[in-house]
């Protein structure tokens, strides 16, 4: 499968403009400071030094950008993640391997490709504390529960896939979460946080990665 759509952002961090969506994958401002502030900052980090293993579920690995930091968050601490994520329509090796994140971050690319190249629904060691399992699913198929600390709930927006937003699959990403789990997000949108609430979350609205004014954090 040809991927094309590679752009640099404001950061001068790739990210991918999605044929099949119509959309970018991370922020125009910046895919490596989105990331870095509303899935590290406001997700992994929130959760560092409360337990020695920490489980992440994140729905939509598409560049693998957010797995890439959260690995190399980790590489010196005594911590355990167990990461599973799900991507249905994964991008091509040719793709993944244009991509300029290991550069930017001074990782060796292989610690990012393997993560595209690894088969699916099996547990692999990418280093020796991290943990990482892929799922060529739909979201619709998640049926965890009480099993994560976080979520990091990076599908495109409600503009593009409404459905992903509703009741439904937040009630599955509530199910999914261990108590006082954290749900984080790029997205602000009323209507979205609306159903957070009325599936259980406490909502919390923080300002968001720049060019972004709010994003939200849903807790369990
Ligand atoms: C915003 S992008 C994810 C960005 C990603 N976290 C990253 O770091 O590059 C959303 C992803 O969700 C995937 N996707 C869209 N609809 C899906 C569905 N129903 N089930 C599973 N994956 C889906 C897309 O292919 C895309 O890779």
């Amino acid at each position: 499968m040809k991927n094309s759509g590679i752009f640099e952002t404001g950061d001068g961090s790739h990210s991918i403009l999605s044929e099949k969506f119509g959309v970018t994958y991370h922020s125009k401002h910046g895919a490596i400071q989105e990331t870095q502030h509303v899935f590290i900052k406001h997700g992994l980090k929130s959760k560092l030094g409360t337990s020695h293993s920490i489980s992440i579920l994140e729905i939509g690995f598409g560049t693998g950008l957010n797995a890439l930091m959260t690995l190399l968050e980790i590489k010196d601490l005594s911590i355990q993640v167990d990461y599973h994520t799900y991507e249905a329509y994964p991008i091509s090796m040719e793709t993944a391997k244009q991509l300029n994140y290991p550069k930017l971050l001074g990782i060796d690319s292989k610690k990012f490709l393997i993560m595209h190249e690894i088969d699916f629904e099996k547990e692999h060691l990418i280093s020796n504390n991290f943990h990482f399992t892929k799922y060529k699913k739909s979201f619709d198929t998640i049926g965890f529960v009480n099993q994560f600390d976080i979520i990091y709930f990076d599908a495109y927006g409600p503009g593009q896939q409404p459905e992903l937003w509703d009741k439904p699959l937040m009630e599955k990403m509530f199910l999914a979460l261990k108590k006082d789990g954290i749900l984080t997000t790029y997205c602000a949108q009323g209507a979205f946080k609306r159903n957070l609430k009325a599936v259980g979350f406490t909502v919390q609205t923080v300002p968001g990665p720049p060019g972004k004014r709010e994003m939200t954090i849903g807790k369990k």
